[in-house]
């Protein structure tokens, strides 16, 4: 049966996107390339005429997940010979053969360094219905900016660089991203301004080490130095910013976050272990005494600041002793919100290779006692906000229940509340907290 959408001209993609921020503002890169040559986006994949699976190889769950993934469009295929699949990003980068050979019904294996030829590479399968394989080992300089189609219309993601330097010895994302590369500081100011023209309030900036840039460019810019600049920008109420590594966060960040208005009060530091031993061994580049004083440094210029950590169990060589330090760190920082992760072996790592591997039942049951000691702390400091009011930037419906709205603080807790009306998207509202929850925030307006 042909639908509504089919009988327009346009024709359609869909894309499931794996993965973190810059993956999220990657497919928003794909989507506007794809609608200068024609396409429309649908969120019925059934309905798809080009299929974009954006893929993340951080962890072995996240591999197998798409894997799977991949392998059911299978389906779709045989309804519709037609019917383009790509596979793209991180994952793509890493395993491109192996993607190539598993999966017959893929026909676009693109690299994280090839994202702007997109609509060229879909064009050519169009006519040839060949294969195509475009993994590029490195990256340009800088790859060609393109059109965005973005998701929403209250916050925007906005990559400031791309790469990694840093070589943390678990972690693929070095091998798949490449080498930092700073965005020009113009071209970030450029794009912040015409998103604050198109009505975006909330912007967050990425790059998997924020604070390390400009450190690859000749501009004598720094990363305070581009959110002076940013905070310049009228019509932008808020700027978030992720990742920082605690190494490269310096006195000139807290101070230009602690003068603005619009740099919100959230630090998110990951720690990754609270064991020297550890640390050491994944190459971070601190201890936890250098971590303790960055946080107390950040505690006392920024009161109220709010504080959330990845951290990673089960590295190669963690001992009972070295989880009970990480366990320990824990309860004495008392961050708002922690990331917890098994650790997973990537190959072409440093710690792949290490010979002292976790067993995995060892690994799921630190996990559980981690979880179980952060939410404890969350829930503990949610609930001081319990009858106080909070300033929270009104994001649209919660995607649970119509009637209540959702937005987050200052501090980026989620906020739910019963919709009065008196609402609009993209506005700043003042609610008092009536319940904590681990996770959100639940309250009223006034
Ligand atoms: N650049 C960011 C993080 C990118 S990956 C940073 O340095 O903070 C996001 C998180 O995934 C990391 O912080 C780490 O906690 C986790 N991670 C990365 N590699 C991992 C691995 N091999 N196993 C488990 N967790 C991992
Ligand atoms: Fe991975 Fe470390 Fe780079 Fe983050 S800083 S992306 S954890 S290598
Ligand atoms: Fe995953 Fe690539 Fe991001 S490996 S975490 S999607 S940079």
């Amino acid at each position: 049966m042909e639908s509504n959408d089919k009988q327009s001209k346009s024709k359609l993609f869909h894309t499931m996107t794996f993965g973190c921020q810059m993956n999220i503002n990657d497919s928003e890169r794909l989507a506007g390339q794809l609608r200068t040559i024609g396409y429309e986006s649908t969120d019925n994949v059934e309905q798809a005429d080009l299929i974009l699976i954006n893929t993340c190889c951080v962890r072995e769950s996240a591999e197998k997940k798409i894997h799977g993934r991949i392998g059911e469009m299978k389906r779709l295929k045989l309804v519709n010979p037609n019917l383009i699949i790509g596979v793209v990003g991180c994952m793509a980068q890493k395993d491109k053969d192996k993607i190539l050979k598993k999966f017959s019904h893929v026909n676009l294996v693109m690299g994280t360094h090839n994202i702007h030829q997109l609509a060229e590479l879909v064009e050519k399968i169009e006519q040839s219905r060949e294969r195509v394989l475009a993994v590029w080992d490195q990256a340009e300089r800088l790859a060609p900016d393109v059109p965005t189609v973005r998701k929403g219309q209250i916050s925007a993601w906005v990559p400031i660089m791309y790469g990694c330097n840093n070589f943390c010895t678990y972690c693929i994302v070095p091998y798949v991203r490449g080498r930092e590369r700073s965005r020009p500081l113009n071209d970030i100011v450029a794009e912040v301004r015409q998103l604050g023209a198109d009505g975006f309030k909330e912007i967050t900036l990425l790059g998997q080490n924020v604070n390390s840039y400009g450190k690859d460019n000749e501009s004598q810019a720094d990363f305070a130095d581009l959110l002076q600049a940013i905070d310049q920008i009228d019509t932008i109420t808020r700027i978030r910013y992720m990742t920082s590594h605690p190494r490269d966060m310096n006195d000139k960040v807290i101070e230009t976050i602690m003068r603005s208005q619009k740099i919100c009060e959230h630090f998110h530091l990951p720690v990754q272990a609270g064991s020297d031993y550890i640390l050491e061994r994944m190459n971070r580049g601190y201890n936890t005494e250098y971590y303790r004083q960055l946080v107390s440094k950040i505690r006392e210029a920024i009161p109220g600041a709010s504080l959330t950590t990845d951290i990673i169990v089960g590295f190669p060589g963690e001992t009972e002793e070295n989880f009970l330090e990480t366990l320990e760190f824990v309860k004495s920082i008392r961050y708002d919100a922690a990331y917890t992760f098994l650790y997973s072996q990537r190959s072409g790592t440093p710690a792949a290779k290490y010979a002292d591997q976790v067993s995995l039942p060892v690994k799921k049951a630190r996990l559980q006692q981690l979880m179980a000691v952060q939410n404890e702390i969350s829930l503990e400091i949610n609930r001081q906000y319990v009858g106080k009011t909070v300033e929270v930037l009104v994001e649209g419906p919660s995607k649970n229940d119509e009637r209540k709205l959702m937005g987050r603080t200052r501090t980026n807790k989620i906020v739910l509340w019963e919709k009065t009306g008196q609402e609009v998207a993209g506005g700043l509202v003042n609610i008092q907290i009536d319940t904590a929850q681990t996770w959100i925030l639940k309250g009223r307006l006034i």
